[in-house]
């Protein structure tokens, strides 16, 4: 049988750190004839290339060895890190570890080393390899570290204005209209001139707002960063950011301009949420000249504000910029005539001042209409040819006050014109009026919107190349590929990556489109092992986590969307247990131990009130606490037919199943051990509750079977009862998923585990309706919220649906993660997390010829490509240096298989060779690797 990763299997009997041990006590191999060189790349500071700020005394230091030999371990690392002035010399002695004997290159600690608030630090490090090679001292990376919980030392400027809260859908049912203003508020730009007396060789801007901020020096830009400083929980924190604008300043007169956008804080949320009335902002230069002096500049009430070119700007209506009102003089010393005030001062925040750790978002990828049609004189529609989120460059020659409106959907009516009805009351329109200035250009930046197709009206005879796609995401680093020989699989592939960038823009959304946008908890845990394989996500989910943390309700618990406390219900099940999964399912990933010990205490809150709510081990909810298995099709309602308290007992196991395995890495192993009799009571109850003797369970559908058996809830004894009827269910449907958000990502992964691979891809490959690739054939460039969001016969979904239906939805893609670990076989190993060790044990079906995926781990490239050739099985794989994997093959003997042309029996590199069940697996060392399977019968 071979296991992929499911939730469930991504989770061993608690053995956290077994393999990292056995790692160091492996032998040098030595044999290379001609010792290659060593070298050291990568270099990370908390995790990051380039972190803006290291929000800890104690930050942890990452590398990557380069080695072109097979079989690299590090034996041993050096680290060291020296203090830099203002001027960049470095300050006093070095700190140096020791020589280190240790395989660990990633999350290094250098040990008795305090960082200082707002330092500056270079640090290198030097390794040895178990084959007698030792790397020279790598180059220094620089980097500097936040206020460390200092002060924050300047006033919060508003221009002492109310925004009043738009009409927006909310209440009671999705149609009723809370908030009265009909128009988004302006933009306000603020501004201070200053004097240097001499040039300054280091200055440093602090920055934060309630609200979104764009920083700009003597008329630049000072960063191409989006939306800063983002969308914390407010009620409980907020977050600020440090640039260096040293080659911005200039002796003598300076200026300083900041433009305050509502961004989340005081925009109109779903249900009528606004954070708050009033968008304030605060910050600092804080600069120093050649002689060491500082000169601080602060926000206070000497600064001035006023309205400049964005007379509207809002997350759901958009953004208004009249070009006639554009001065590039407001940022810089000279100054523009603009009516400037006084600013307000107002009271300062209660709220710690955190600094900003995920990266923001930023204009990631252009993109170019497919095509362009005039659908009514003067209205012309642009098909991007992608569901894309982000906006538009506008490129327009116009009259002086000529407007030029911009309005974006993702799906187009019958008759051709843009199709609105699934933004609800989201107006998504940008409006430029026109300078009259030759060629214009602009974009918007205080809004973003989900959209495929782009209506432009009010300018004549726009030109074939009037507008731009500009695709906006956070910064995360693309990690993943995959691809295979079937084109439907990987337009699902690409429709997926095209969910995670509409929908992390600044936190997991549920979708990027409608007046909704929110961080939907359950969305985010079924879609994190999918979405870790596909960018850098680390520090994007451990920011996250933080608001997750800050909404938790003692009286309910974890919320659903985060961050918004409060806003939707507590406690629902899948959803809630965000708290527990997202902080696993990242550590898996990325081996970062932080954000384990960043949750824990909140995880052992949970799973105390979980307890309570449960005293026989059943969660008896009611479904009003809960969204069931959300939009499974074929039941009436819109929350599936498995039965809640099923859905939330199941979870209730697996969130105390999860946090015993995180109590165990964390070295409690008390805590893990009453976990671990807390969730044998769980399953206790759940088989007398709901299994029958002849495992069948009491509500005989999909989902049910897939959490029973994914969270290893059934006797074992039972189990291939249970197996046969998850096949049963599924062949009533004619091979077809009836799951919702929690079933979904649940039925192929472990289909795959009990062995029925064949019947994951008879159900991955659906055409019809229900399944992915029904979407795919018809049209689809990203995935839908519902399984029917559009079809040939109805077309949209209608009724209350046709307000809820989003066509870029990433819940669904959660089956990529089987792509990764079960097509390609790529998977991460709960022992030592971070893909330190990983399993690579392709799963060949569904008439696939072909498959590959890559994936850019901390120590460097992994990959598993397999294609058959003739009948001939061939599988080239990769390892980076300082790793090793479990490779499998479909083979029936060891000896039928070739690497490289020689038997594998000769292979030094590989280990533990093992024939079972049609697979050979052994232990492989780091390296490039190319092997074949000889098919039967031939020798
Ligand atoms: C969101 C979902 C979310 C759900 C909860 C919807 O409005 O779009 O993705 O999980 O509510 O049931």
């Amino acid at each position: 049988m071979k296991s992929s990763t499911s939730l469930a299997k991504l989770i061993r009997p608690l053995v956290a750190t077994a393999f990292a041990l056995s790692l160091v006590a492996l032998p040098g191999t030595g044999y290379c004839a001609e010792s290659p060189s060593l070298t050291v790349s990568h270099l990370r500071c908390e995790g990051l290339d380039t972190p803006k700020v290291v929000d800890t005394t104690a930050p942890r230091f990452s590398w990557r060895l380069d080695s072109t030999a097979r079989g690299v371990q590090q034996t041993a690392y050096q680290l060291r890190v020296t203090e830099l002035g203002a001027d960049g010399k470095t300050v006093g002695a070095p700190q140096e570890s020791a020589r280190v004997a240790s395989d660990q290159s990633q999350w290094v600690e250098l040990p008795g080393f305090v960082a200082k608030p707002k330092a500056r630090y270079q640090w290198q490090v030097r390794v040895w390899d178990n084959q007698k090679n030792d790397s020279d001292w790598s180059p220094a990376v620089n980097f500097e570290t936040s206020l460390l919980g200092g002060a924050w030392e300047a006033d919060w400027l508003s221009d002492g204005m109310v925004v009043a809260r738009m009409a927006t859908t909310g209440g009671k049912g999705i149609r009723k209209k809370v908030g009265a203003a009909k128009s988004a508020p302006p933009a306000r730009n603020f501004r201070k001139e200053f004097k240097l007396p001499n040039a300054p060789v280091r200055a440093k801007l602090y920055l934060s707002a309630f609200g979104v901020v764009e920083p700009w020096v003597n008329g630049q830009k000072v960063t191409e960063d989006l939306f800063i400083p983002g969308w914390p929980d407010y009620s409980k924190r907020n977050f600020y950011v440090a640039y260096d604008v040293t080659k911005q300043l200039q002796t003598g007169p300076n200026a300083v301009g900041l433009v305050l956008g509502e961004g989340w804080y005081s925009s109109t949320l779903i249900l009528g949420k606004q954070y708050g009335p009033t968008p304030m902002v605060s910050g600092w230069l804080e600069i120093v000249d050649q002689a060491g002096k500082t000169t601080v500049v602060a926000t206070d009430s000497s600064w001035q504000w006023a309205n400049g070119p964005i007379l509207e700007n809002g997350i759901y209506p958009g953004e208004t910029f009249d070009a006639r009102r554009d001065d590039a003089g407001w940022s810089k010393a000279a100054g523009c005539a603009w009516t400037w005030q006084p600013v307000k001062v107002e009271a300062k925040p209660k709220v710690p001042m955190i600094a900003r750790y995920s990266p923001p978002a930023r204009r990631i990828q252009e993109m170019k209409p497919v095509s362009r049609k005039e659908i009514r004189p003067g209205v012309f529609i642009y098909d991007m040819g992608q569901n894309m989120v982000g906006w538009v460059r506008l490129k327009a020659q116009a009259a002086a006050g000529q407007q030029i409106k911009i309005r974006f959907t993702e799906m187009l009516a019958p008759d051709g014109s843009l199709y609105t009805k699934n933004l609800r009351s989201a107006k998504a329109t940008a409006l430029y009026i026109a300078k009259g200035d030759g060629v214009e250009t602009w974009e918007p930046r205080f809004s973003y919107f989900g959209f495929r197709y782009v209506e432009i009206s009010g300018v004549t005879a726009p030109a074939d190349d009037a507008i731009t796609g500009v695709v906006v995401h956070a910064n995360l680093p693309r990690i993943g590929q995959f691809e295979c020989s079937n084109p439907m699989l990987n337009k699902l592939y690409s429709n997926t990556l095209w969910g995670q960038k509409g929908n992390f823009v600044e936190v997991p959304t549920d979708c990027p489109q409608r007046d909704e946008r929110m961080g939907w908890t359950g969305d985010a845990q079924v879609f994190c092992n999918t979405a870790n394989y596909n960018m850098a996500c680390g520090p994007f989910y451990r920011q996250w986590m933080a608001s997750v943390r800050d909404g938790y309700l003692d009286r309910g618990g974890y919320g659903s969307v985060a961050p918004g406390a409060n806003m939707f219900k507590v406690g629902a099940a899948g959803w809630a247990d965000v708290g527990v999964i997202v902080p696993w399912m990242t550590w898996v990933h990325t081996g970062d131990r932080r954000i384990l010990e960043d949750n824990f205490a909140t995880i052992q809150k949970w799973i105390a009130l979980l307890e309570q709510q449960a005293p026989d081990g059943i969660r008896r909810m009611d479904i009003k606490t809960g969204y069931g298995d959300w939009l499974a099709p074929g039941s009436p309602s819109n929350q599936g037919s498995t039965p809640y308290p099923l859905l939330a007992t199941a979870y209730y196991a697996q969130s105390t199943r999860l946090a015993a395995e995180i109590a165990t890495v964390l070295g409690k192993p008390d805590i893990a051990a009453r976990y671990c009799e807390l969730l044998e009571k769980i399953k206790t109850a759940f088989r007398k509750e709901f299994i029958k003797d002849d495992g069948q369970i009491t509500s005989d559908e999909q989902t049910a079977y897939l959490l029973a058996l994914d969270f290893d809830l059934v006797q074992p004894e039972l189990r291939s009862k249970m197996i046969a009827n998850l096949a049963r269910t599924i062949a009533a449907k004619d091979n077809h998923l009836a799951t919702g958000f929690l079933g979904t990502p649940l039925i192929a992964p472990v289909l795959s585990d009990v062995g029925l691979s064949d019947l994951a891809y008879k159900v991955v490959l659906q055409e019809t309706y229900p399944g992915w690739l029904y979407s795919v054939k018809n049209g689809a460039t990203t995935v839908w919220e519902r399984w029917d969001s559009w079809t040939p016969e109805k077309g949209f979904s209608k009724g209350d649906n046709a307000a809820m239906n989003s066509f870029n939805h990433y819940a669904y893609g959660a089956v990529v993660g089987w792509f990764y670990d079960t097509i390609a076989g790529l998977k991460p190993d709960v022992s030592a997390p971070g893909w330190k060790h990983f399993e690579i044990s392709p799963t060949p079906g569904g008439k696939l010829t072909h498959a590959k995926a890559s994936l850019e781990t901390a120590y460097g490239i992994a990959s598993s490509d397999w294609r058959i050739v003739d009948g001939r099985f061939e599988l080239a794989v990769k390892i980076p240096p300082n790793t090793q994997a479990r490779v499998s093959l479909p083979a029936a003997t060891i000896e039928s298989i070739t690497e490289a042309g020689s038997d594998l029996g000769e292979l030094r590199e590989a280990s533990g060779l093992r024939a079972e069940n049609g697979r050979v697996s052994f232990n492989l060392t780091s390296g490039t690797y190319q092997f074949a399977v000889k098919p039967a019968g031939k020798k």
